[in-house]
C-alpha cells in the first residue's frame, strides 16, 4: 500500500509557511499546527507544561551542531554534550576501532553502552581518579571510533550534504570523501564558537549523557523539565584517568545521538558457538577500518546492502577469496532499488544466498556454513556481518520496552520509544515524543539525507517550543499515530522510519 504522507516537504512547507504566514496566522488569531495534514488550522493544540528556556542537545555530529546553531540563534540557552573528543559525529574518523560487537545481540536499551552512573547517595559533582591497566580500551569504549572506514566516500551528492551557510566549492566532485566531511563539520563547529577547542563553557565534549530523567518541582512536585547525568572521562596521565559526574537540569532535550550505534548482528542458529569457539573470526561492519587484516582470508560478508557491498569491493584485492550472503530484498515496505548497491561489488566476489546455519568443528576453516538453498560452504577464515544497526538510548531506560515486541501499544504507563531496536515509535513526525512533546530526535530516519534533513527538523523545533508553532493535542497526535500504523500495515518494523527523498514514507 502506497502512503502519501509527504513529510519531507511537509516539514520544509511548515518551516517555511512559518516565516512567511505567521503574521497572516497572528492576525487571525488562528495558530499554525504542526500536523502531517498540512495545513491544518483551528485544530485544537498541545499546551506546554513550562515554558522552553533551556535546551540540551545530546550529540555534536552534523544533527546536534545544526540543532546547536538554529536554536541558539533562536533564542534558546543551549547545551550540548557529545562522548568524543571532536565534533562531527559518525564523520570523525581514525583507526581506533570500538569494541567489537556482542554476539548475540544485547538488549536494545543497553545495545550502544551501559550507562556508567556515580555512586548511589554521592553528592554530585563527584571526582574520581584512578589508574587504569589499558587506558585506550576504556576510553574507546567511552567515546565509541564511528562506524566509517578509511577510503570512505559519501554516497550523497555534496548538494544535499551541505549546511546553508557553508556551501562545498563548485568545483569539487560531488562524491566528498569523508576526511573531506570530517573537515567540513569542524569548520562548521569553529565558526560557531563550538569546536573542542573553543572552550564554549555551553559545549561539553568527552562528556557522555548517562541519564536522563523527569525533573521535578521542589515546591509543587510537579513534572518540570528533565535532569540530565553527566560523565566526563578523561585521560590525565599514561595511565590515569579522571571521571566527573554531575547533573544538569533543562526544559528539553533533543536527541541527535545518531542511529549508527549499537550494531545488529542477526541471530543466525551455530554464529554465537561460532564466535565462542573461533575468538575474533567474527567482526561487525561497525569495526572493519582496513584492509589488510584480510590479506590471504577467505571471508564471509553477510549482507548485501551498502556496507557489505562496498566492503566486499575493498578487501577482495587483499583477500583469497570473498563471499557475499545476499538475502535478497523483497519487502514490499521498501521501494529502494537495493540493487544499486550491487555495482560496488566485483565480478569475482562469489554471491551465496542466506545462511541457514554456523556448523562449528575444531577450526573455523572446517566448519560448515549451511545455507537456506541446501549447499554448505567451509574453508572460511573470518566473517564480517554487515547487517546493520540498532535504536538504543541507553540514557533512556524507562522509554524502552523490549517486552513489547511488535504489539502496538503498551497496557499501561507511558508508551515506549524502543521495543526490538528496529524502529523508534510514538514520535509525532518523527521529531518529538507524543508522550513528552519536550523530548526530540534528530535525523532518526532512514533514506534521507541528514544534514539538509536535520536543518529542517531543527527549525521547526525551535518554532513549536516558542509556541511560534503548534502541534496537535496528544489524543490527535496519538490518532495520527495509529492511522499511519494502519497504513503502514498494522505492525511496525524497521522500515517505520524509513522516509524517501521523495517524501513518501513506506510504499
Ligand atoms: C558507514 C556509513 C556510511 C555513511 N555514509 C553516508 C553518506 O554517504 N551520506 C550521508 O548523508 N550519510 C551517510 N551516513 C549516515 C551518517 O550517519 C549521517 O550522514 C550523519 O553523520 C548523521 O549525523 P547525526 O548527527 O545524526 O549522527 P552522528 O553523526 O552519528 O552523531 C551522533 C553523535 O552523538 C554522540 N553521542 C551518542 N550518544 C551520546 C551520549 N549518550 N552522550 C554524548 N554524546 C553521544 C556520538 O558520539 C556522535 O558523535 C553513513 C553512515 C555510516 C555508518
Ligand atoms: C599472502 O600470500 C602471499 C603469496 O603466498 C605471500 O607472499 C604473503 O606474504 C602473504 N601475506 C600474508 C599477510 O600472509
Ligand atoms: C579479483 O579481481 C581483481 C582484478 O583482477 C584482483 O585484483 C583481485 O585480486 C581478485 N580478487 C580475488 C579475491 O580473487
Ligand atoms: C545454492 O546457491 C548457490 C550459490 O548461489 C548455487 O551455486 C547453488 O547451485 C544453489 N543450490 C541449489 C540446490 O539451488
Ligand atoms: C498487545 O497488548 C495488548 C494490551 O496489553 C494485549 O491485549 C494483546 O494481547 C497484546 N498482543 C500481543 C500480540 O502480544
Amino acid at each position: 500500500m502506497r502512503l502519501t504522507l509527504r513529510l519531507t516537504s511537509v516539514l520544509a512547507a511548515a518551516v517555511f509557511s512559518l516565516t512567511a504566514t505567521r503574521t497572516h496566522a497572528q492576525q487571525a488569531q488562528q495558530p499554525f499546527i504542526l500536523n502531517n495534514e498540512f495545513p491544518t488550522q483551528g485544530d485544537a493544540f498541545y499546551e506546554f507544561k513550562w515554558p522552553v528556556k533551556k535546551v540540551a542537545i545530546i550529540g555534536a555530529g552534523a544533527g546536534g551542531l545544526i540543532s546547536y546553531r538554529t536554536l541558539s540563534q533562536a533564542g534558546y540557552e543551549v547545551l550540548l554534550y557529545e562522548r568524543d573528543h571532536h565534533p562531527g559525529g559518525n564523520w570523525h574518523y581514525t583507526e581506533e576501532t570500538p569494541p567489537d560487537a556482542p554476539i548475540p545481540n544485547l538488549d536494545p536499551a543497553i545495545a550502544d553502552f551501559v550507562p556508567s552512573l556515580p555512586p548511589k547517595g554521592i553528592t554530585l559533582p563527584f571526582e574520581e581518579v584512578y589508574d587504569l591497566e589499558d587506558v585506550g580500551r576504556e576510553k574507546r569504549a567511552f567515546r565509541a571510533p564511528k562506524p566509517i572506514w578509511r577510503g570512505l566516500r559519501s554516497n550523497a551528492p555534496k548538494v544535499i550534504q551541505q549546511i546553508r551557510e557553508l556551501p562545498w566549492p563548485e568545483d569539487l566532485s560531488w562524491d566528498i570523501s569523508a576526511i573531506q566531511l570530517q573537515g567540513y563539520l569542524r569548520a562548521f563547529a569553529s565558526y560557531h564558537g563550538i569546536n573542542a577547542n573553543d572552550e564554549n563553557p555551553n559545549v561539553f565534549y568527552n562528556t557522555r549523557v548517562e541519564l536522563v530523567e523527569k525533573r521535578y518541582d521542589t515546591n509543587t512536585g510537579e513534572h518540570r523539565g528533565w535532569r540530565l547525568t553527566l560523565k566526563e572521562f578523561k585521560q590525565i596521565g599514561s595511565k590515569s584517568v579522571k571521571a566527573r559526574w554531575w547533573t544538569e537540569d533543562v526544559d528539553a532535550v533533543v536527541i541527535a545521538s545518531g542511529r549508527y550505534n549499537a550494531p545488529n548482528v542477526p541471530g543466525i542458529p551455530g554464529l554465537d558457538e561460532w564466535n565462542a569457539k573461533f575468538p575474533g573470526s567474527v567482526t561487525h561492519s561497525r569495526v572493519y577500518k582496513t584492509p589488510e587484516e584480510y590479506e590471504n582470508k577467505t571471508v564471509l560478508i553477510i549482507g548485501a546492502a551498502t556496507s557489505g557491498a562496498e566492503i566486499s569491493g575493498i578487501i577482495n584485492p587483499y583477500a583469497k577469496k570473498v563471499y557475499l550472503s545476499n538475502r535478497g530484498h523483497h519487502d514490499p515496505h521498501y521501494q529502494y532499488p537495493w540493487d544499486i548497491f550491487l555495482t560496488y561489488v566485483p565480478d569475482n566476489v562469489t554471491f551465496v544466498p542466506e545462511i541457514k546455519a554456523f556448523h562449528p568443528a575444531n577450526s573455523a576453516k572446517e566448519s560448515i556454513i549451511e545455507f537456506v538453498n541446501g549447499t554448505k560452504l567451509t574453508g572460511i577464515d573470518r566473517v564480517i556481518s554487515s547487517t546493520g544497526y540498532r535504536y538504543s538510548f541507553p540514557f533512556f531506560p524507562q522509554y524502552h520496552d523490549t517486552s513489547l515486541g511488535d504489539n502496538e501499544t503498551a497496557s499501561e504507563g507511558p508508551q515506549p520509544l524502543v521495543t526490538d531496536g528496529s524502529h523508534i515509535r510514538s514520535l509525532h513526525l518523527d521529531l518529538v515524543y507524543i508522550e513528552e512533546p519536550t523530548i526530540a530526535f534528530i535525523n532518526m530516519n532512514l533514506g534521507i539525507q541528514s544534514f539538509t534533513y536535520s536543518e529542517y527538523q531543527a527549525a521547526a523545533l525551535a518554532s513549536v517550543w516558542k509556541g511560534q508553532a503548534k502541534i496537535p493535542t496528544q489524543e490527535r497526535m496519538w490518532e495520527l499515530f495509529e492511522k499511519r500504523l494502519e497504513e503502514f500495515g498494522g505492525a511496525f518494523d524497521k522500515h517505520w522510519l524509513y522516509l524517501g527523498t521523495d517524501g513518501t514514507q513506506g510504499v
